[in-house]
């Protein structure tokens, strides 16, 4: 940065440490010269997007030329039909990070406080620094949320807290008790975000779907994507369902046309196909099964995860394994940048993908 604008910079944002993305397999093959090469770095769908998704996004690309809707029209009835909510409390953005961003830039500004629990997804801390606002880290219980710990935490100061269930990195979720627990604790003008981006790979009984508060709890934000069990990583698209108040003020924020046409088009494909949902399903319970079961096997610890990755406990040769793990052309992710500097995160993939990992570890563990 030049002498000139260091002094222009808004201070917040000089102290954003950008989010670190997985590598792009293009950008290893280029590195390493590796042509067999497996990603499991960013919690994708090992399918991809569903064919009947690619059969409407070749039909649509005809429309290019034009602007997408801008009020996202027949995606948000879609999703209004699907959960049964009015389209006045969908909001659709360019990921579900871009709402995450929003729904922090509506509610907080400096001085106010932001909550989330320690190893929370990155995007939350992100968001507090570009508003301005401070942000309450609460020490994690077991990897997951504190939930009692981050209740306590509200002061007459905060303004939102995130919570993300499952989370990313850990994997971890909290219970139906816990979740109701917290919620009758919270104050009623302070916004809890709940963070549902894994939500369709959840296994556990007692789920605390956010869709079955929605009605009780004016103050809750719930946010989901298309880009993990529905395969639309790349296409930028998920959604927020509030009361139409809160989506009326996020609407006011985001960019006019910030949901492309391809994108609107395969989303409410994708949500309409939920064989392929389901075969998706399948295959990431199978998949984790067949990568706990080896790590079990080869007495490594990892956190049990409901979604559609594990955090594996590698210790202090996480990151020299890591790079171990490149040279056989898989590629992990490391989450040092979340303090779990001992742990690899491993995204579930095809069988195949999941056996080249179990391969590469076994060759180059201890190694
Ligand atoms: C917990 C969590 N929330 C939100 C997102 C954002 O996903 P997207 O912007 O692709 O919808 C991610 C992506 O990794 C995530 O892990």
């Amino acid at each position: 940065m030049s002498a000139l604008f260091n002094q222009q910079i808004q201070p917040q944002i000089q102290q954003i440490q950008p989010y670190t993305p997985g590598k792009p397999i293009s950008e290893l093959q280029r590195e390493l010269g590796l042509t067999h090469i497996s990603k499991l770095a960013s919690n994708e769908n090992p399918l991809g997007a569903s064919p009947k998704v690619l059969a409407a996004i070749e039909q649509a690309l005809k429309d290019i030329g034009r602007y997408p809707d801008g009020n996202a029209f027949f995606l948000r009835q879609v999703l209004s039909e699907f959960l049964s909510v009015p389209m006045s409390q969908v909001a659709v953005g360019n990921g579900s990070n871009e709402l995450l961003e929003l729904i922090g830039r509506v509610f907080a500004g400096p001085g106010d406080e932001i909550i989330y629990s320690q190893y929370g997804f990155a995007v939350y801390p992100i968001t507090a620094q570009i508003v301005g606002a401070n942000f309450v880290e609460v020490p994690a219980k077991d990897f997951g949320h504190d939930l009692n710990a981050m209740g306590a935490a509200v002061t007459t100061k905060t303004k939102l807290i995130y919570v993300a269930n499952p989370n990313n990195p850990t994997g971890t979720l909290f219970g139906r008790d816990q979740w109701e627990t917290f919620m009758a604790k919270i104050p009623p003008q302070v916004i809890v975000v709940l963070d549902e981006a894994y939500l369709e790979y959840v296994e556990r009984a007692d789920y605390a779907n956010g869709m079955d508060y929605l009605s009780r709890y004016q103050n809750l934000v719930l946010s989901r994507t298309f880009s993990k069990a529905y395969g639309l990583a790349s296409l930028r698209v998920g959604y927020m369902v509030a009361s139409e108040e809160i989506i009326s003020y996020i609407n006011r924020l985001r960019a006019p046309f910030n949901v492309n046409h391809i994108a609107q088009v395969a989303a409410a494909t994708a949500l309409k196909d939920q064989d392929f949902l389901q075969q998706t399903v399948a295959l990431n319970c199978a998949g984790k099964q067949q990568i706990c079961q080896t790590l079990t096997q080869m007495n490594i610890a990892f956190i049990p995860s409901e979604g559609n990755f594990v955090c594996v406990q590698f210790g202090q040769d996480a990151m020299a394994l890591n790079q171990r793990l490149l040279q056989q052309g898989v590629i992990v992710r490391p989450v040092a940048n979340y303090g779990l500097t001992e742990f690899l995160r491993v995204s579930i993939g095809s069988e195949q993908e999941n056996q080249h990992f179990i391969d590469a570890l076994k060759r180059v563990h201890n190694a």
